[in-house]
């Protein structure tokens, strides 16, 4: 493994991620995995990581950790033909003695000295510095960020190379002339991830069929591919095209879109070349307490209605997409999570549901703490697609 991903909160979702396009992962800690990076992936392809790093060295030896990291900081001064340089050190640990932090930098900026080099840390709030401090101290282009990962086996030391373009998510995610105002609006990043796991051929189109104010359309446009949307709102429409003409001139890219007005259960139009759907289904009411099961009852029944309405039709077209990611709700009740429980109709109506190595199908679940309607993510591939060897 050559490179380690710090991720975000969502595990389930960024190890899918991860495994979906490097191949294999290895969990480290919580929040680290090893990646073997073959291609460098830009991060800013990637909806679950906050930093990417290249692994520099490891040790078994906790001693030796000031002299390894300090090695790799005068390497770069040397190869940067400086005197000095600005670093920051960001532990992630399950356990580290906080109190040994300021040793620890302390320690590397006076062997740096020893060495003729004068430095600058940056002081993290907690053991790690966050992607902001990272930008704004000028880390990645003038200093240098050394991630170090303590876990049973091993001590990892990995220099930063890529953080997560925060700026960016916000733009995207509050910048555009028709956001949904709805409490648990859809994110950029979860569109990302879910563009993602659909493995869609370069050249396939991706089809949204719910596309709302159109936020997977967006994120597949950045992605450089031509996109189709629908919804049954004509407003939902007008506020997706908008928003695609707002991104086309914000990020000055264009590239082909078609967005239209129809019910995803009544479908009669796709695209005519190869296609993957990656949706964000209608999540029915949006409730803010706790509901009970009864409460759901009839939610469940109308939902289930939509959702294997529009699999089943999809799946009885001409052209079929090659795959089709989905979310579909889940509640918080007062016994726990329940889901809608449609995946063996699901399978019925002929898709195969995607199996994960590193984490469980049907933990591949985004909801945030206090929300009480959660969204569960499907991977579905028609068997007819695989039959025809599509
Ligand atoms: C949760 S929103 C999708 C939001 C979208 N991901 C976005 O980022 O804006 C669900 C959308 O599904 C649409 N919808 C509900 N039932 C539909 C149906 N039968 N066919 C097509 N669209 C439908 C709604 O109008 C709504 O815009």
């Amino acid at each position: 493994m050559k490179q380690i991903a710090i991720i975000g909160r969502e595990r389930n979702l960024a190890l899918a991620e991860l495994e979906t396009v490097f191949g294999a992962v290895e969990p480290i800690l919580d929040d680290v995995v090893a990646i073997k990076d073959e291609n460098s992936t830009s991060i800013d392809r990637l909806g679950s990581v906050i930093k990417i790093g290249k692994i520099v060295a490891t040790t078994q030896d906790m001693f030796k950790l000031e002299s390894l990291i300090t090695a790799e900081l005068e390497r770069q001064v040397l190869e940067d033909k400086k005197t000095s340089i600005d670093f920051g050190v960001s532990i992630y640990a399950d356990k580290y003695n906080p109190k040994d932090y300021r040793r620890l930098v302390i320690n590397i900026k006076k062997l740096l000295q020893k060495s003729k080099i004068k430095s600058r840390f940056v002081l993290p709030k907690s053991l790690q510095l966050n992607a902001a401090q990272v930008k704004h101290n000028k880390l990645l282009r003038k200093g240098s960020e050394i991630m170090v990962i303590i876990s049973d086996r091993t001590i990892t030391i990995a220099k930063t190379e890529q953080i997560q373009n925060i700026d960016s998510y916000s733009l995207r995610d509050f910048g555009r002339p028709n956001r949904n105002m709805q409490v648990g609006m859809f994110p950029p990043k979860l569109a990302q991830i879910m563009l993602n796991l659909a493995q869609a051929e370069e050249s396939a189109t991706i089809y949204d069929p719910f596309c709302g104010s159109g936020v997977v359309l967006q994120e597949a446009m950045l992605m450089g591919r031509v996109v189709w949307g629908s919804d049954i709102a004509e407003k939902m429409v007008r506020a997706s095209v908008e928003n695609i003409h707002w991104l086309q001139n914000e990020y000055r890219i264009d590239g082909e879109f078609k967005v239209f007005e129809a019910d995803a259960t009544k479908l009669d139009t796709t695209p005519d070349k190869k296609y993957s759907i990656v949706t964000e289904g209608y999540l029915g009411k949006m409730y803010s307490q706790t509901v009970t099961s009864d409460e759901i009852a009839t939610q469940k029944s109308e939902l289930s209605k939509i959702y294997l309405g529009f699999l089943d039709k999809i799946i009885s077209l001409e052209q079929t997409p090659e795959s089709v990611v989905i979310t579909i709700p889940c509640w918080q009740t007062k016994s726990g999570l329940e889901a809608l429980n449609i995946i063996d109709q699901i399978e019925k109506l002929g898709y195969t549901i995607k199996q994960f190595k590193s984490v469980r199908t049907l933990d591949l679940i985004y909801k945030r703490e206090k929300q009480v309607v959660g969204r569960q993510i499907l991977v579905l591939r028609p068997k007819n697609s695989i039959k025809k060897g599509k």
